[in-house]
Order: structure tokens, then C-alpha cells, then sequence
């Protein structure tokens, strides 16, 4: 007779988001011999898990789920009966900076933490590994702990093991990543939950590249990658600017600098500017702690990462008006793309809605186009979006525009009809290529009034 499969070491994951759902299949689709749960207080969002929706876009994530669901991977309501089952507990809840009292505006927001860490006390029935997989402020794991160890009977060893995942290459990122980081405490407990975390990754990571270190530097690392990577960003926004003034070519400069192998190319792409749900929120957690350690001069070095995004949007914008003869009221202007980047549907803090927002504020009528994203607009632009319209479909989108205003560097844009969509457009008909994506030269033949971004 065959024996009943037994599960060794089950691991849920508290959160199904795009940080949870995406990781937790990966998990399972490389540790067959564990179960994997992932759950959720949203039972829509754990209703398209189990459905063939999946409730995010992202590249290559259907099949993993679809391989491994049913089988060792699991979504589901019933958090309670999770946190009994599992050894390991992943919290990938939602924490985003807090919008009222001390902190409002630079603070994280740790009420879905604690309502979870409070919950796991409530119902566990024997010793848990607690792993926070939510980007979280320095020092969050000591607050946990507190409330962990309130527990009579049960030990609670808490691990930070930070997810560095990029939306629209989640899979690929998981699949072989640059690193894999596991902080805990140096104790012979927090010694032995490090390594039951490692064997899971050990699965399919090369060992040199699951990297242990102390409770806090893990939790810093993850602030402190994503306000890098940013910081970048803004560095070569910033001199996208002084490149319009002086006839130099931001893309040209670009390439110059990230020849020089301790720069590097990579992410020093000019644009609209950064969104995405981590840059902003952990440059701002980033800030508020320093600020909180007193170290002032620390903070407001960070706090202008976040004020060069801004002002790349406001510039774009000013110089959107200027080209169009200084005023944009009643002109049609087609956004091309919605999303924050390409290949995903999240717009969260996408540079398109502070964009939209701004010449909205000019009295242009919008239509927005994305392939993924249309589903955010409303919900982003608030009372605004009564008076936005959406396609799926940018020829509809640019017809009888005065501008296209490419915001997302989405594939499909690049392989538009270009001279069917400049015949739709009034004249002159403006486009305002806002990634440098596009073949300028190509399309000022056609009669395009061409702007990007740092171009002379
Ligand atoms: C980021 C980090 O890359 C990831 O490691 C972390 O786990 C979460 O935050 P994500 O926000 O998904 O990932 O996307 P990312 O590819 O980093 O892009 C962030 C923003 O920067 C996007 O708006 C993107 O368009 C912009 N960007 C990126 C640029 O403007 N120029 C670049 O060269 C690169
Ligand atoms: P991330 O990008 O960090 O994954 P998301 O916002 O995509 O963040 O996902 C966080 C998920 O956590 C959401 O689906 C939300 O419903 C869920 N969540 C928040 N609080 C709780 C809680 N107390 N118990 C279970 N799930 C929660």
C-alpha cells in the first residue's frame, strides 16, 4: 500500500501580495516535500490565487502556480488553521508609510505587523520560526519579539529574510537571485532556525549565495539596497536636466559613465522617475530614522533622492506646456502607459498618476492606454477620474490627440504604426517620449514634433 504523503517542516506565508504569492510558489515549486500555504484576509484576492487569473501580472507566474497548486502549494482564508500547521512563518503583510500622527508621511505603518505577530501568539501550538519578509524599519524584529514573548509555553525566533525581487521579473529574480539574505540572532536558537530558513533555499540557490548576517543588518540591507538603487536613479534624472541646458545627451553620458566597471550600466536609465511600491516608502522609513537617531544631515541626504523624483515629474510636465505653446487647456493628450514600469500592472506611486494629476490641473482632456494597468486608474486618480477617459487600445487612444506621452516603457509601444498614429493626431502632433525608447530621427520624418527626456 503507498503511503500517505507527510509533509516535513510546512511553511506558510501570512500575506498574499506580490511579495508573498510569487515567492511561495517558487518555494514550492523547488521543495516538493513541503507544504506551502499562502494566506490572506482578502478573500478576493485569495479567490483569483486559487483561479486562472492570477490576481498580478507577472511574466512567467501562471505556470509556477499552476504546476505546484493543488499539490504542495496552497491559498487560503483560514490564517488560524495555517499558523497551527506550519514550523515556518513568513509575514509578508502590507506596510506602507504611515498617513496620520507621529511619523505621518515617512513612517512605516505597522499595524498589519503587529495585528499579525499578536495573532500568531494567540494560536500557535508549538515553537515557530517567525520570518519577516515585509520591508521593514530597523529595529521592527526587537518590537516583534516583545510581543512574541508573551507566550507562556512556545518560543518564537524571529528572522529577517528580505525579499529583493523586482516586479516584472519576480520569477526570474527568484529563480536564480543575486543573493539571498537571512538575518537572526547569533544564539544557538537563532542559529538553528538560520539554518532550517537556508535549507528551504538551499533547494535551488547556490550556497555561496545565501548570505547570514545579524538580525539588524539584514533589516537594514533591504532599506539600504532599495535607497541606492534610487539614489542612482535620481542621480542620472538630475543630470537629464543639466543636459537640456547644455545641448549634452543624457543617454550618451549615461553609457559613458556605466562603461567604468565600479559604476556599472546597469540602472542608470532616465525616465519619468521612480515609483513602485518600495523606493519611495523605504527612502522615507530610511529618512525617519535617521532623523530619529538624530543623525539630520544623514536624513536629509536621503530626503533628496526622493525630492529630485518629484521635481523630474514637475519638469516634464513644465516642459510638456512650454512645447505646446504654454497652454494645454482643451487639448487632448494620449498617456501611453500607466503601470510604474513595464511588465507589470501595479501602479503604485507610478509617476504616471502624479503626471496625470498635474496636467489634468492644465484643463487637457486625457486618455490613458496600458495593456495591463487600466484597472488601477480610477482608484488612483480619485475624483479626477471622471474626467479621464481609458482605452486598451492607443490607436483609439491617440485619435484626434494633440500629444502622446509616453510614460511606461512597455514593449509593444516600440512596434506601434507610428505614421497611421500621426495621421489620427491633430497638428502639429507633439510626442513626448518620457524613456527615451523610441527612434526619434525615424519618427521627426514622419512629422512628429519629438521630445525626450536629457536629449538635446
Ligand atoms: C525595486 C527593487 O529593484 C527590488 O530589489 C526591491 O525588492 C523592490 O523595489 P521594483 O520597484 O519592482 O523593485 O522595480 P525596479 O525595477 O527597481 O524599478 C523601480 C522604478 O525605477 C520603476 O519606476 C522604474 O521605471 C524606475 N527605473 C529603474 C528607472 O527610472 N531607471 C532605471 O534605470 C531603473
Ligand atoms: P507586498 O507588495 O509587500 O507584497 P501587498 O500589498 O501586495 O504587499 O500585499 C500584502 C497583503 O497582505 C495584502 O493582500 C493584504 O490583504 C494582506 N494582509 C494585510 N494584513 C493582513 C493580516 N492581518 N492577515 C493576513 N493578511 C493580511
Amino acid at each position: 500500500m503507498k503511503s500517505k504523503k507527510t509533509f516535513n517542516k510546512s511553511i506558510c506565508c501570512i500575506g498574499a501580495g506580490y511579495i508573498g504569492g510569487p515567492t511561495m510558489a517558487a518555494i514550492a515549486d523547488h521543495n516538493h516535500d513541503r507544504k506551502v500555504i499562502v494566506v490572506d484576509i482578502n478573500k478576493a484576492r485569495i479567490d483569483a490565487w486559487n483561479s486562472d487569473k492570477m490576481p498580478i501580472f507577472e511574466p512567467g507566474l501562471d505556470e509556477v502556480v499552476k504546476r505546484r497548486r493543488g499539490k504542495n502549494l496552497f491559498f487560503s482564508t483560514d490564517i488560524d488553521g495555517a499558523i497551527k500547521q506550519c514550523d515556518i512563518i513568513f509575514v509578508g503583510v502590507n506596510t506602507p508609510t504611515k498617513t496620520f500622527g507621529r511619523g505621518a508621511g515617512c513612517a512605516s505603518d505597522l499595524q498589519y505587523w503587529e495585528a499579525t505577530a499578536r495573532n500568531i501568539v494567540k494560536v500557535a501550538n508549538r515553537d515557530k520560526i517567525v520570518v519577516e519578509k515585509s520591508t521593514l524599519p530597523v529595529r521592527t524584529a526587537e518590537a516583534m519579539e516583545r510581543i512574541l514573548s508573551n507566550h507562556p509555553k512556545f518560543h518564537f525566533e524571529v528572522l529577517s529574510n528580505p525579499e529583493f525581487l523586482a516586479e516584472g521579473t519576480a520569477v526570474k529574480d527568484l529563480e536564480a537571485p543575486d543573493r539571498v539574505l537571512i538575518g537572526g540572532h547569533q544564539t544557538p536558537r537563532g542559529k538553528a532556525a538560520i539554518k532550517a530558513l537556508a535549507e528551504v533555499y538551499a533547494a535551488w540557490v547556490p550556497k555561496e549565495k545565501i548570505l547570514t548576517t545579524n538580525l539588524w543588518s539584514a533589516e537594514l540591507s533591504k532599506l539600504a539596497a532599495n535607497a541606492m538603487l534610487a539614489q542612482r536613479i535620481s542621480s542620472v534624472n538630475s543630470l537629464s536636466a543639466l543636459c537640456e541646458a547644455t545641448e549634452a545627451d543624457i543617454d550618451q553620458v549615461a553609457k559613458a559613465i556605466g562603461m567604468d566597471s565600479r559604476i556599472g550600466p546597469k540602472f542608470l536609465k532616465t525616465g519619468p522617475g521612480f515609483g513602485g511600491s518600495c523606493f519611495k516608502k523605504d527612502i522615507l522609513n530610511l529618512v525617519y530614522i535617521c532623523e530619529n537617531y538624530g543623525l539630520k544631515e544623514v536624513a536629509d541626504y536621503w530626503r533628496q533622492v526622493v525630492l529630485i523624483n518629484d521635481y523630474q515629474q514637475e519638469r516634464m510636465v513644465a516642459g510638456i506646456i512650454k512645447t505646446m505653446f504654454n497652454t494645454l487647456a482643451n487639448k487632448k493628450l494620449a498617456v501611453f502607459g500607466f503601470a510604474f514600469k513595464a511588465n507589470t500592472s501595479d501602479t503604485r506611486e507610478s509617476p504616471a498618476i502624479a503626471i496625470t494629476k498635474l496636467l489634468a490641473a492644465e484643463r487637457a482632456q486625457i486618455v490613458i492606454t496600458d495593456p495591463e494597468a487600466l484597472g488601477h486608474v480610477s482608484g488612483d486618480l480619485g475624483e479626477l477620474a471622471a474626467n479621464v477617459e481609458t482605452t486598451e487600445d492607443p490607436y483609439e487612444a491617440a485619435k484626434g490627440a494633440d500629444a502622446i506621452i509616453l510614460l511606461t516603457e512597455w514593449e509593444q509601444y516600440k512596434a506601434l504604426d507610428y505614421k497611421k498614429l500621426y495621421k489620427a493626431m491633430r497638428k502639429p502632433a507633439f510626442l513626448f517620449d518620457g524613456r527615451n525608447i523610441l527612434n526619434h530621427v525615424e519618427l521627426k520624418s514622419i512629422g512628429f514634433e519629438v521630445k525626450g527626456i536629457g536629449k538635446p
